[in-house]
């Protein structure tokens, strides 16, 4: 089917079934096309909550949707592609929490929002990549014990000195495996460009960077600078909006040679988001004891308002 009838026959069925799309930035640039809305994880939790149609679509990995629906239990949530998970949000034992908690009486469990309802419920308090250093920083607790994303935990640990840090060995395969050597090469291809980086990434890889943050944080960033090229170190799929932002302005963007893409977010196509909104399928359950999955998200949006 063309682009053109299907962003039509979306549009009639958002009207008829009272849904509202959201996209992450690392979908196929078609389907944020047909989003409402599209932002980073922390935008599109936050912005569930205010919506107030039946029907919330999210393009996205599960993590994503499942967090929409505990924050909006009464809503239907739809999924264009249920198989589309991260394989960080799993990252994490246990007995590895455990462990800690017996360890420390000061301690807060801090779980990347890259996880799944059942590893929410271990923990006090969840963060995304643009609020996890206010977040921490605001804790009271002394030990935080951050799971499961090793990359963003360090980093965070780096911009808050004064909390004891503690570790867990989950990485995001696309991030962690830019190599510092691309992005070197890169800068001496384009010794003029600003680097920006997503925490996601190792720690060598953002030794090189100029400015670190979320999706939404490193194209806001774009948009604003003086500078016209710049050097991107995440997945390719945050090019449709700075392109979308910074029309006319002769900004050029470079990403690594090895161009990465989340499979998981890649899946979600434009057909997949027709074919949800025409059956109604990808609906996600509210998972088990949702209140207490619930509580550090709602934690995180008290903390980081
Ligand atoms: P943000 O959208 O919060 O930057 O996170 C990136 C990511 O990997 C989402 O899975
Ligand atoms: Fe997970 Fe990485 Fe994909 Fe984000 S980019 S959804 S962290 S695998």
């Amino acid at each position: 089917m063309e682009m053109a009838e299907i962003a039509r026959r979306i549009a009639e069925l958002k009207r008829e079934k009272d849904a509202v799309v959201l996209a992450h930035y690392y979908v196929p640039a078609e389907t944020q096309a047909l989003a409402d809305y599209v932002g980073d994880s922390f935008y599109l939790a936050r912005l569930a909550k205010t919506l107030e149609s039946r029907t919330i679509v999210l393009c996205g990995v599960s993590f994503m949707a499942e967090s929409v629906k505990l924050l909006n239990p009464g809503r239907t949530v739809l999924m264009p592609e249920p198989a589309a998970d991260c394989p960080m949000a799993h990252m994490v034992q246990k007995a590895d929490v455990d462990r800690v908690r017996e360890r420390y009486d000061d301690l807060a469990v801090v779980a990347y929002v890259n996880t799944t309802a059942e590893i929410k419920r271990w923990a006090d308090v969840c963060v995304t990549s643009s609020n996890a250093i206010k977040v921490v920083s605001e804790l009271p607790q002394h030990n935080i014990l951050f799971i499961p994303d090793m990359n963003l935990g360090r980093y965070v640990a780096e911009q808050v000195p004064q909390k004891n840090v503690i570790l867990n060995r989950g990485y995001c395969p696309t991030h962690n495996r830019i190599a510092p050597a691309e992005v070197e090469a890169l800068e001496a291809e384009h010794p003029e460009a600003e680097v920006l980086a997503h925490p996601e990434c190792p720690q060598d890889v953002l030794w090189e960077a100029d400015y670190i943050g979320s999706t939404k944080q490193i194209i806001e960033h774009i948009a604003a600078s003086d500078k016209k090229e710049f050097i991107v170190l995440t997945v390719v799929g945050v090019a449709a909006e700075i392109e979308r932002l910074t029309q006319g302005q002769g900004k050029t963007i470079h990403f690594p040679a090895t161009r990465p893409v989340c499979p998981n977010m890649a899946m979600v196509t434009a057909q997949k988001l027709l074919e949800c909104l025409e059956r109604g399928t990808g609906q996600m359950e509210l998972p088990e004891d949702p209140d207490r999955a619930n509580a550090p998200l709602e934690r995180m949006l008290e903390l980081a308002a």
